[in-house]
Formats: structure tokens, C-alpha cells, sequence
């Protein structure tokens, strides 16, 4: 039938219809084929039944480039609008691979900047479905101007509204930048990729011969990069993991996260971290055991778990309450700070701040990394960031220190110098410039040497040296350390203090914007 021949609401219900096939069935079973699922089926997942409101349903492309008059899709190849999730307003945009690939053009682009506008105007979340070949290579540079005009307001809304890119398919070329610029990454294994140049152009250029998976699946960006934040078997996952991570934030900065009912009628002692610390200081053990003691059942979410495994951090909840953790891992690498942990946990403290999420720390950490590897990567540049992170932080920060706090790492992890409200220490701390062991190797080098027995001299000056230093009494006799607490009261001190903390207000001098050593 003609359009004209249809009465006003048969054409509108045939346009919908049409809408809601995107590039057809055949298409949509391609997708399937594949493991995957369209752009509706996602959202339908996201968000909460029947609060979806889609909104430019009936855009079109206006080019007439190769062919493309003839390609026109309603609704060109993107799904955008507005709904809840878990009762709470979201904005989102789900790409379409059965319309041109997904592709990015010039009215592709609108209907994302429509929706990140509103985000913005409004101070909700957005939540974007990646699923595309990149820039409509037909309509040129209004593809690149898109993307442009993405990316300008993925900068704007940084730190005022949550953002959230899930990586369902490929992502090519500048496409990647998007993601790179919101706050979480989530990427699927097998069907999602990320890269700015494919395989096949860094073999022209490198000649190096790597697959679509090695150079940027899921796995890699998860152990290599560190560029996703989480990786999940399938898509439907990879969408729950986002409403968790949503869970956990503000619509915006100007709000706090949400508070879960908490009915505190459970003792809030927990005797197995009495017994965590093992004997020997140069023993591992895992920091997450302490982590799910402290925190609320089954609360804790780890983030980039898999990459610079050194350091923990992930959202937790506090007797319902958001918090951010941070935590050496003696487990991997003794704890040591480096390069991938400093920057992971600097990203991670910045994304907190900015979303008012408390910061907890946990602290046992050696040191960091020595080794040319390390500064001629710019170690210093790096553990800066960590330092500068933290430092600027104005939501309320605590710091338990479980063992070593040793030299500059100690300065770095919230220590009371840079403005931590409360740090508290277990009794096994170590709090010094360094081990027992290499202090009295340095300020007694000529001693010891000199020594009918340097063996038994060092031993004797090591004792010294840890007789001073390895515990935590002379931080505490500083005020550097609040409280030397029973490791089992861990928790009950830490659900005080963040309730002690919970209306600060700390005011920070006045600036454009500060230069993180990025
Ligand atoms: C127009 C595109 C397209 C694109 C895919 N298609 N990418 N159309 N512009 N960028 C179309 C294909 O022609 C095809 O149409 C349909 O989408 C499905 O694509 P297939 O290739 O059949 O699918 P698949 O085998 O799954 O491969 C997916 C793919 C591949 C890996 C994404 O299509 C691909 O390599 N595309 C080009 C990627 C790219 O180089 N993009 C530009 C990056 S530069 P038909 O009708 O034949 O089925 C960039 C710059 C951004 O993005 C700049 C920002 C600063």
C-alpha cells in the first residue's frame, strides 16, 4: 500500500514497524548468528520493563553519496532515548550493526549528542551500546565531525554525569576515543574489539601478523592495556555489570550515591581478621579476604581486576553505604606500587571523587618498583598521579594500615599528610622509610662491614632498626595514625567513621583546573 493510500495512523504504525527491523530480518539473524543481540534487544535488557521512551525514531541520513538515497534506514543505524534502571533515570544509545554496520555519520551523530545534551541538562547517567564500523566511510568527513561532537561532549559531561560505554561489537578507528573518555569500559568476550588501526593496517605499517582477539579482544584489553574496566562471558553480563556499577554512583555530582537500607542487628565483629596477617612480614596473603570481611556481603565489585593485579579497587558497600576501595595486594608482586597500579588507582580515586564516593584504603605496601624498566617508563610521572589523586580529593577518606607503609608508598596511600580525615592502624603495621633489613644495611654499612661478624652485626642492627620502626606506635605517637585498632573492630571503627564523615565539606582553593602529571 502507498503511503498515501494508509489513513495518518496506518502510516505512522507501518513507519514504527519499519523503525523497529532496523536493517531487516536477515540482518537481524546475521547478528544472531554471531552471538549477538540487535540494539533493542540490549536496551531491553538495560532497562527497567516498559520505561523505555525512544526518542528520533524517524531520523534519516540525508546523503546521496554512493548510492547511499537508496540506503536510507529510519532511525539511521542508532537507538537512542531515555528510561530507568532500577527506578532511576538513564539516557542511553544503542548502535544498530544491521544498518550499514553501524556506522557513524552525520545525523547518526545528532541523535547521540540530543540524548548526552539532555544527560547533561538534566544530571543522569548515560549509557552507551557500542556496535558499529566506525565512521560512514560514504559521508566522509560529517562522519569525523560526529564523532568530534561526540567526544567535546563526552568531555563536558566528565565528572558531572556518570558515563558508560559497553563495547558489543567492533570498535574501529577514532570510535575507540568515545569510550576512552567516559568513566567505564565493558567489554564481551569473543565479540567485542577495540583498536585505532586493525589488524590488517598494522601489518602494512609494522608488519607484525596479530589477530583481531590479540591486538584488542576483551582479554587483552583486560591484561594488557587495562583500557576495559570489565570484561564479561556474554552480553547480558556485560549489562548487568553496568547496572551494578550504577548501582554504586550519583545521577550526578551534585548528589550523593544512593544509601541501601542497612539494619545493623548482626555484630559487626569479625574475628577471622585477627588472624589474616601471617607471620612473617615477608609472607603473602590475599587483600580481598580483607575486603569481604569489611564489607557488606557480597558488596564488594572488583574493578580491572585482572590488570596490575597489585593493586585492588573496586565499589563496595559499607553498612549500605557506597564506598571506593583501594588496596595493596601483598598477594601480586608483594604489593609493590608501579606504573600500571599508580595510574589504575589515580583513574579510580579521580572517578570516585568526582562522583562523591567515599575512599577506603587499605594499606601494605613495600615500596615501589625499583628497576631501570620502571623510570625509564616514567615511574616518577606516574606514581605522581596516584599522589596527586589522592591529594586532591575532597570526598571523606580513611586509610587502614594492615602492614608495611614503607617510604614514599606511605606518603602515597592517603596518608595523614595529604589530607587523609582518619587513618587507622592494625597492630602487625610496619611504619618506616623502608624494611628493617635494607635501613640497617645503608646507616650502618661501615658497622657492619667493619664487623669481625657482619652477619650477626646486621642481624643485631636490624633488630635495632625494627625495635624503632616496625611497628605502628611511633606514627601513632605523631598523630599519623588515629587509632591502633584490634584487626577484628576493622569494620565497626570503619562504619563510625564514615557516618562521622558524612556532611564534610572540604573547600579547595580556587582554579581554572589543577595539571595532574598525566
Ligand atoms: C559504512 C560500513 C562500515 C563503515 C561496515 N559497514 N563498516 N559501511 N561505513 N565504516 C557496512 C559493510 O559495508 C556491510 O554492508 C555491513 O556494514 C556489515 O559489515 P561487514 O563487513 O559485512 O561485517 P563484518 O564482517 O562483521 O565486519 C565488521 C567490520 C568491518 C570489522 C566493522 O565492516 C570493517 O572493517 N568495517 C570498516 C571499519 C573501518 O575501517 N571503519 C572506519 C574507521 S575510521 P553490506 O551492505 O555490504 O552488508 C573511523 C574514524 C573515526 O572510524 C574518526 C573519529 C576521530
Amino acid at each position: 500500500m502507498q503511503d498515501t493510500q494508509k489513513t495518518p495512523t496506518e502510516r505512522l504504525e507501518s513507519m514504527r514497524a519499519e523503525a523497529l527491523v532496523g536493517g531487516g530480518e536477515k540482518r537481524i539473524e546475521a547478528q544472531h548468528a554471531k552471538g549477538k543481540l540487535t540494539a533493542r534487544e540490549r536496551i531491553s535488557l538495560l532497562l527497567d520493563p516498559g520505561s523505555f521512551e525512544e526518542l528520533g525514531m524517524l531520523v534519516t541520513h540525508r546523503s546521496t553519496n554512493f548510492g547511499l538515497d537508496k540506503q536510507k534506514f529510519l532511525g539511521d543505524g542508532v537507538v537512542t532515548g531515555y528510561g530507568k534502571v532500577n527506578g532511576r533515570l538513564i539516557y542511553v544509545f544503542s548502535q544498530d550493526f544491521t544498518v550499514l554496520g553501524g556506522s557513524l555519520a552525520e545525523a547518526h551523530a545528532e541523535k547521540i549528542c540530543k540524548i548526552m545534551d539532555l544527560a547533561l541538562e538534566n544530571g543522569a547517567p548515560v549509557v552507551g551500546l557500542n556496535d558499529s564500523g566506525g565512521a560512514r566511510i560514504q559521508e566522509g568527513v560529517v562522519s569525523l565531525g560526529g564523532y568530534a561532537d561526540i567526544f567535546h561532549r563526552n568531555v563536558r559531561a566528565s565528572g558531572v554525569v556518570p558515563q558508560l560505554s559497553l563495547i558489543l561489537g567492533p570498535c574501529a578507528g577514532g570510535a575507540v576515543y568515545s569510550p576512552a573518555l567516559t568513566d567505564f569500559t565493558f567489554m564481551v568476550e569473543g565479540s567485542s574489539y577495540m583498536f585505532v588501526t586493525g589488524p590488517n593496517v598494522v601489518k602494512t605499517v609494522t608488519h607484525e601478523e596479530v589477530t583481531s582477539e590479540e591486538l584488542g579482544g576483551a582479554q587483552t584489553h583486560a591484561t594488557k592495556s587495562g583500557v576495559t574496566h570489565f570484561t564479561a562471558p556474554h552480553e547480558a553480563a556485560a549489562i548487568e555489570q553496568a547496572k551494578q556499577v550504577l548501582s554504586f554512583l550519583p545521577q550526578n555530582c551534585e548528589e550523593d550515591p544512593l544509601f541501601l537500607n542497612y539494619q545493623n542487628t548482626t555484630h559487626e565483629k569479625r574475628e577471622k581478621l585477627d588472624a589474616l596477617i601471617p607471620e612473617s612480614a615477608q609472607q603473602p596473603y590475599d587483600i580481598r579476604e580483607a575486603i569481604f570481611e569489611i564489607a557488606d556481603a557480597d558488596s564488594f565489585l572488583e574493578i580491572q581486576k585482572d590488570y596490575a593485579e597489585n593493586i585492588v579497587v573496586g565499589f563496595a558497600r559499607l553498612a549500605g553505604r557506597s564506598v571506593g576501595i583501594v588496596a595493596n595486594q601483598p598477594a601480586f608482586l608483594a604489593g609493590v606500587l608501579d606504573i600500571h597500579a599508580s595510574k589504575k588507582a589515580a583513574r579510580f580515586v579521580r572517578t570516585c571523587d568526582a562522583f562523591n564516593v567515599p575512599l577506603l584504603v587499605l594499606e601494605d605496601v613495600p615500596g615501589f618498583l625499583p628497576g631501570t624498566d620502571q623510570e625509564w617508563n616514567g615511574i616518577i610521572t606516574n606514581g605522581a598521579k596516584l599522589l596527586y589523586a589522592f591529594s586532591e580529593a575532597t570526598v571523606p577518606r580513611i586509610t587502614v594500615i594492615t602492614r608495611k607503609a614503607y617510604g614514599g608508598a606511605y606518603d602515597v596511600m592517603n596518608s595523614r599528610n595529604i589530607g587523609a580525615d582518619m587513618v587507622y592502624s592494625w597492630p602487625t603495621a610496619e611504619i618506616a622509610v623502608m624494611g628493617a633489613k635494607g635501613a640497617a644495611e645503608i646507616i650502618f654499612r661501615k658497622e657492619i662491614s667493619s664487623a669481625t661478624d657482619p652477619a650477626a652485626k646486621l642481624a643485631e642492627k636490624e633488630a635495632e632498626y625494627a625495635e624503632l620502626f616496625a611497628h605502628p606506635y611511633n606514627a601513632a605517637s605523631r598523630g599519623y595514625v588515629d587509632e591502633v585498632i584490634t584487626p577484628s573492630d576493622t569494620r565497626e571503627k570503619l562504619i563510625r567513621a564514615f557516618d562521622m564523615l558524612k556532611n564534610k565539606v572540604r573547600n579547595t582553593p580556587r582554579k581554572k583546573h589543577g595539571n595532574i602529571p598525566l
